[in-house]
């Protein structure tokens, strides 16, 4: 995998409007479909947080909750700052500066782990899914939120279409079309589904349950920590 990190520096000040104009609306219900599957943790380490937005869904949806939001890119993690700084769940989220390959954590000490659409751009998704079964106590869950290609044999062929042609085109207007080209490509390059479910139970994460949301674009895959 590519180091994705100053892709992400510079796509940061259009990253929120982006989402939401590419998803309809529809990212902020995934975020909190998320949340939701990691109901009844107290303490979640939520990696690549990015701009913030999955910490604030568990926040928002999980009463109680404490949230530790990790990312590697100081631009996003900036406007995470910004956003999440002066508002009333700040007592609730903690962010640092960090990568998913070596988290900054000793072993067993979060309820959960999440990480929405972040494990694609890691630069080693296998020792990503490693460290966040160390972090995570036994039975805890880790909720990884990624997108896939729809299997629909009608939905998919549009869906590539507008994948492939027209979401680099519009992101082009922001001047960021390398970025969501790279979206594309590496969303159709990254194991899903079977494939996936495969990586996170080699590192020792069983599968409890996949969701599938939008036909299929975006996919949640539930792990648990069993004791080796
Ligand atoms: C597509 S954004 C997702 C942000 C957020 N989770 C959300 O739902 O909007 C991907 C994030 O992954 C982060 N990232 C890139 N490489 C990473 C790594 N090795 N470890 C952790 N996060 C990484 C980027 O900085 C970026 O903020």
């Amino acid at each position: 995998m590519p180091q994705t990190v100053p892709l992400f520096d510079k796509v940061a000040k259009h990253y929120d409007s982006l989402n939401t104009f590419f998803s309809l609306g529809m990212d902020t219900l995934w975020r909190k479909k998320l949340a939701l599957e990691l109901s009844g943790s107290s303490s979640i380490l939520d990696i690549a947080t990015g701009t913030g937005e999955v910490a604030i869904q568990m926040v928002k949806n999980l009463s109680g909750v404490k949230v530790t939001g990790l990312d590697p890119s100081a631009g996003m993690l900036e406007l995470a700052k910004n956003k999440i700084g002066s508002s009333e769940i700040s007592d609730q989220i903690s962010l640092t500066q960090g990568s998913a390959e070596n988290l900054p954590f000793t072993d067993d000490s979060f309820d959960a782990v999440s990480i929405a659409f972040g494990i694609r751009n890691t630069q080693d998704p296998a020792k990503s899914l490693s460290e966040m079964r160390r972090v995570l106590r036994a039975g805890g869950r880790a909720g990884i939120m990624e997108f896939a290609i729809p299997e629909n044999r009608l939905f998919k062929p549009l869906y590539l279409f507008y994948f492939r042609n027209i979401l680099p085109l519009v992101a082009s207007v922001f001047g960021n079309r390398n970025e969501y080209k790279y979206l594309s490509d590496s969303t159709r390059a990254f194991p899903q589904r079977e494939g996936f479910i495969e990586l996170m139970e080699q590192s020792g994460l069983r599968v409890e349950k996949t969701v599938e949301l939008m036909l299929g674009i975006v996919i949640i895959y539930v792990g648990v920590k069993e004791s080796r």
